[in-house]
């Protein structure tokens, strides 16, 4: 199934299991199956909370793999190349995809192939949440199968009680790190990746055991950046239908920064989010960027 024919259904969260998916885009009882999968040594999944830099990790893996040729990948949305698993129909052409076979996820730990700490690799993208909110508000705006929200500190309140497709920011992140070492995983932030890119693909491609040279290294990187992705259809998923995406409300590839969170939090969203997250956090060794001038 390709993202075209993902159903809308009434922007219905369905809980499941302490988790939340989405009415038409996930069945329960296929999610369930996941966890049975075999997976093999060649087998990559990208996880990340969503509004994290999906799409972005997408693009990397797919350059990695065409050795920089952006032509050999930009005939298809990142999307259909590098699907989600959860999605429904996508576990089904997993068990018979050829190698590599490279896929997407926003489930959280318990949901992924148990099979994962044996055989196959897994990157967590992890974002600063302040950021992850506001984007994920944009997002709602334009995602039809998500509900549209009233106005800002509506969705603030949502993300918080983690009333939202992925359920808790906090949750997702501290199952996936405690994980860490069971399992073949590169955890790396969106914040490293803007701060040196180049760096960060290397860090992949040694990680996926993939040899490049330093000119396709460079190819990787160049048509990984924001300025150059956003110019790019596919990564704003432009050939999604207007059903899917309402275009004309804003655009995939949105800003790409670190700190727009700080002209949207009113002060006291601040301190309420601060409060909330050093709860949360307390003794977990994570340490997160919050402005951009903070790498400069
Ligand atoms: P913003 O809405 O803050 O701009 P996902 O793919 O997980 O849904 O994440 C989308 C977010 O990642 C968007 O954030 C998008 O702009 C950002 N993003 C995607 N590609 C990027 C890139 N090459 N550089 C920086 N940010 C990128």
């Amino acid at each position: 199934m390709d993202v075209n024919e993902v159903k809308i259904h009434d922007h219905d969260l369905v809980p499941h299991k302490g988790f939340k998916l989405i009415n038409g885009t996930h069945d329960p009882d296929d999610v369930d199956q996941i966890y049975n999968l075999e997976t093999r040594d060649s087998d990559v999944f990208v996880v990340t909370y969503p509004k994290s830099g999906t799409i972005w990790m997408q693009q990397i893996l797919l350059l990695l793999e065409a050795k920089g040729d952006l032509t050999a990948i930009s005939k298809h949305l990142n999307g259909d190349l590098v699907p989600w698993i959860e999605v429904y129909g996508q576990r089904q052409m997993f068990i018979t995809a050829p190698s590599p076979r490279m896929r997407v996820s926003h489930l959280p730990f318990q949901f992924m192939p148990s099979a994962l700490s044996q055989k196959g690799k897994v990157i967590y993208v992890a974002r600063n949440p302040k950021d992850v909110l506001v984007s994920y508000f944009y997002f709602h705006k334009v995602a039809n199968m998500l509900e549209t929200p009233t106005d800002f500190n509506d969705f603030f309140e949502k993300f918080m009680r983690g009333d939202v497709f992925g359920s808790s920011w906090f949750e997702h992140i501290k199952t996936w790190y405690s994980h860490k070492d069971d399992i073949n995983m590169l955890f790396i932030t969106y914040e490293e990746m803007i701060q040196d890119l180049h760096s960060a693909v290397e860090r992949i491609a040694l990680f996926l055991g993939k040899e490049l040279t330093d000119e396709e290294l460079a190819d990787v990187v160049k048509h990984s950046t924001f300025n150059n992705m956003k110019n790019i259809p596919q990564a704003n998923y432009e050939q999604v239908s207007s059903e899917l995406l309402s275009h004309h409300r804003g655009r995939f590839m949105r800003k790409g920064t670190i700190g727009d969170w700080k002209s949207h939090f009113t002060v006291a969203q601040n301190e309420m989010f601060d409060k909330v997250f050093h709860g949360e956090m307390a003794g977990i060794p994570l340490f997160f960027v919050w402005g951009i001038k903070d790498i400069a």
